[in-house]
C-alpha cells in the first residue's frame, strides 16, 4: 500500500498543520486563482457569494484532506439528489433541510425581534388556495386524528390585536401523510381563515403526531449511512400574514413529544412548544360540538407579528 496521503484513512492522514510549506504555497495559490477568476464580476453581492463560497469549500476540501474517490463520491451523490427531483419532490431543499442550512437561513434572516413569536422551517407541503373556513370550522377534510382545539391571538409587538390576519394552517394525518402525500387528490388537513375583530381565531385541527420526511431518495439513504432518524417532531404548520407585517412561517410542537431533541431538520425552538391538553371523552368541547365517545385535545397559540422591514 503507497504512504499517499489520499489513500490513507481520515485519522492517519496528516493535519493540515503538518503540510509542508510548499505544499501549502500550491493550494493557496490555487485560491488565489480562483478568487481572481471574478475580478470582472460587477455585481457586488454576486462577488462577495462567490468568494465567500469558494473560501468555504476549499477550506473543507484541505480541512478533510478529500480524497479523489471521496469528491467523486460527492458528486454521485448530488447528481441522484437532483435526478430525484421534479416538481413534485424538492430533494435539494431536503438536503438543505437535513444539514440545518434551511434552518440557520431562516435564524439569520429572523432575528429575534421584542417578543415576536419565532419562525421555523417552512416544509414542502404547503400548498396554495386551501379551503378557506370560518372561525370555529374544523380543517380535517375527513383527515384520521385525534380532534384537537386550537385557539389563540393574532398581536403586534406592543399588544394590539390584528384583525383579518391570514392564518394559513396544515398539517399530516394520523399515519403521518399530508394530502398531498396520498394520490387520489384529495384536500384535507390543511386550510386558511382570518382572525376576526379583536384579532383572535379558533379551529378544530388534529392532535399532532410524529412522521418522517420523505427518505427513500439519496438524502434518506446520507441520513440512514449517518446513523440519523428521518422523524420529524410532531408539529402544527402556521403562515400568518397582515399588513405592514412580517410574514411569520412557524410551527407549534407538543410538549412531551420525545422527537423534540431529534427533530431531523432543527426546526424545533422552545418558544413553539406548547401544551397539548388531553381531554377524555365526554368532556364538553369549548364550542359544544359533540365528538361522541372520542377524545380530544386543546392547545393555545398567541401570535405575535413583528413589523415588516420592507
Ligand atoms: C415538514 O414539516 O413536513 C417537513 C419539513 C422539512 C422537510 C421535510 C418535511
Ligand atoms: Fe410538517
Amino acid at each position: 500500500m503507497t504512504d499517499h496521503p489520499r489513500v490513507l484513512e481520515a485519522e492517519h492522514r496528516p493535519n493540515p498543520e503538518h503540510i509542508s510549506p510548499e505544499q501549502q504555497a500550491v493550494e493557496e495559490q490555487l485560491i488565489s486563482n480562483v478568487l481572481r477568476s471574478f475580478d470582472n464580476c460587477t455585481d457586488p453581492r454576486l462577488k462577495q457569494l462567490m468568494h465567500s463560497l469558494v473560501r468555504h469549500l476549499h477550506a473543507f476540501i484541505r480541512d478533510v484532506r478529500l480524497t479523489e474517490a471521496e469528491w467523486n463520491k460527492a458528486i454521485e451523490f448530488l447528481t441522484a439528489v437532483g435526478h430525484i427531483t421534479d416538481e413534485r419532490r424538492q430533494e435539494f431543499i431536503l438536503l438543505s433541510d437535513v444539514l440545518g442550512a434551511s434552518m440557520q437561513t431562516i435564524n439569520v434572516n429572523n432575528e429575534a425581534y421584542e417578543d415576536a413569536t419565532e419562525a421555523t422551517v417552512f416544509g414542502p407541503f404547503f400548498v396554495e388556495n386551501s379551503p378557506r373556513i370560518d372561525n370555529g370550522d374544523d380543517i380535517s377534510g375527513g383527515a384520521a386524528g385525534q380532534p384537537c382545539w386550537v385557539e389563540g391571538s393574532v398581536t403586534d409587538t406592543d399588544g394590539n390585536p390584528i384583525p383579518n390576519a391570514r392564518i394559513e394552517v396544515w398539517e399530516a394525518d394520523e399515519d403521518g401523510f399530508y394530502d398531498v402525500q396520498y394520490t387520489d387528490d384529495r384536500v384535507s388537513a390543511r386550510a386558511h381563515l382570518f382572525s376576526d375583530d379583536d384579532g383572535n381565531y379558533r379551529f378544530w385541527g388534529l392532535t399532532p403526531t410524529p412522521y418522517p420526511i420523505p427518505h427513500d431518495g439519496p438524502v434518506g439513504k446520507m441520513l440512514e449511512a449517518t446513523g440519523r432518524s428521518p422523524m420529524r417532531a410532531s408539529h402544527l404548520h402556521f403562515m400568518v400574514t397582515a399588513p405592514g407585517k412580517r410574514t411569520l412561517v412557524t410551527h407549534i410542537f407538543v410538549r412531551g413529544d420525545e422527537l423534540l431533541k431529534y427533530d431531523t431538520v432543527f426546526g424545533v425552538k422552545q418558544s413553539l412548544v406548547k401544551d397539548f391538553d388531553e381531554q377524555p371523552a365526554g368532556t364538553a368541547t369549548p364550542d359544544g360540538r359533540d365528538l361522541g365517545d372520542r377524545s380530544w385535545s386543546q392547545v393555545r397559540f398567541d401570535i405575535v407579528l413583528a413589523p415588516s422591514t420592507s
